[in-house]
């Protein structure tokens, strides 16, 4: 049966009906804007209409923006702060009448990756990095998720944290050219390969798109690969968390 995952983004939040044996997509991707406030009530009154447009019945899978343990925010990330300590998975069940899995973006979006993606049979630590409002993370080692890895919380120079400098974000709010924000984004790998050696980076979310255009200006020394998966890859690990 299929399932229906959302990736809930500060941006964009997109659904669709996952087939959790292939990993394939089985409908087509509806998107509603993340409403501007970010706040539990507006957020869950969203997933309701993504919920509604597939006239699904079943356990929806969640890709959440935030640190998430036992489906409850223990940070608020990009979101409004009043989501800290919230149990998502309630608040979005109370809003839909369905059973919800929630688990990091994140996270989700590299276990389609080593699941059903180019991270497939990779060995060794590999670490799934998704460019989009704020950087995020997923870590796998030998295959295995070690869940909340939150690598772009790392603070660097004046910044509380350095996906406020480094994220597709940054690159908007400051109007920057690609190739000065992959620099940043260069040195974001360069500390995270000084902190975890990782044996891969694979990369996901809007900007990984674009990646040979900056492929170049990346200092790093750790292979990289691109989730070809792209976009979908976070509804596909949401639906996959269900299962
Ligand atoms: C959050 C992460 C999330 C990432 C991407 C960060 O602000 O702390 O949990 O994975 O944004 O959405």
């Amino acid at each position: 049966m299929a399932i229906l995952g959302i990736d809930i983004g500060g941006t964009g939040m997109k659904g669709a009906l996952v087939d959790p044996t292939t990993g394939e997509l089985v409908s087509d991707r509806f998107r509603v804007p993340t409403p501007q406030k970010r706040n539990p009530k507006s957020m869950a009154k969203a997933v309701s209409k993504i919920v509604t447009h597939f006239d699904y019945k079943g356990r929806v899978g969640a890709g959440f923006p935030t640190i998430i343990k036992n489906g409850i925010c223990l940070s608020s990330g990009n979101l409004h702060k009043s989501w800290k300590n919230e149990n998502v998975s309630e608040i979005f069940k109370k809003e839909t009448g369905l059973e919800f899995t929630v688990v990091n973006d994140a996270d989700a979006a590299g276990y389609a990756t080593m699941n059903y993606g180019v991270g497939k049979g990779e060995k060794g630590l590999v670490i799934m990095i998704t460019i989009g409002t704020g950087l995020g993370s997923g870590a796998f080692y030998n295959g295995e998720l070690i869940p909340n890895f939150e690598l772009g919380q790392i603070p660097y120079k004046k910044f509380k944290k350095i996906e406020e400098w480094a994220s597709n974000n940054a690159m908007q709010r400051e109007g920057l050219e690609i190739e000065e924000w992959a620099l940043r984004f260069s040195k974001f790998l360069k500390i995270t390969e000084l902190l975890v050696a990782p044996d891969l980076f694979i990369l996901g979310g809007g900007l990984s798109k674009r990646f040979n255009e900056y492929e170049h200006l990346i200092k790093s020394k750790t292979p990289i690969k691109v989730a070809a998966l792209k976009n979908n890859a976070g509804i596909v690990g949401a639906a996959a968390a269900v299962k």
